[in-house]
């Protein structure tokens, strides 16, 4: 089944919407996978984020993502990562549609809240930075 990888980035923790955020991920009918409260450090962040390095906005990217706590988590379903990216909204917030996680809770583009992967290859490479085999279930060994 595929996966992605999201996290509720600082701005998202500090203002109570871990679950909000997971429970519409949830109704949708996304199963998840793996989940963890943790702080970014300066390595992560740069590797995770590397793909900006140079950017005028990256130094204040790496700075607020390492500010405080994210909560960092793998979803599994059909189609999810191009369906968590649509329950997203646009990156800016204040370009997101209404019912979007951005569009409803979000203003800023440096503060928008969450991250989702992507594509395939970046979901792969995310999973693999924040989470270890061990910290995944495996639902089909579940059920
Ligand atoms: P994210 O999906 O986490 O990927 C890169 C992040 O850079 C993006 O969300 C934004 O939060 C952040 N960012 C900050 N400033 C800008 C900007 N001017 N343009 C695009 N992304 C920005």
């Amino acid at each position: 089944m595929e996966k992605t990888f999201v996290m509720i980035k600082p701005d998202g923790v500090q203002r109570g919407l871990i679950g909000e955020i997971v429970a519409r991920f949830e109704t949708k009918g996304y199963k998840l996978a793996g989940a963890k409260l943790m702080n970014i450090s300066n390595t992560l962040a740069s590797v995770h984020y590397g793909e900006h390095e140079g950017k005028p906005f990256y130094p204040g990217l790496v700075k607020f993502i390492t500010s405080g706590p994210v909560f960092a988590m793998v979803w599994e379903g059909e189609n999810v990562i191009a369906g968590a990216r649509q329950m997203m909204g646009k990156t800016n917030p204040q370009e997101a549609l209404p019912s979007t996680i951005r569009g409803d809770f979000g203003l800023s583009v440096g503060k928008n809240l969450i991250h989702g992967s992507d594509s395939p290859e970046s979901a792969v490479r995310e999973i693999g930075l924040f989470f270890n085999d061990s910290e995944l279930v495996d639902y089909q060994k579940v059920n």
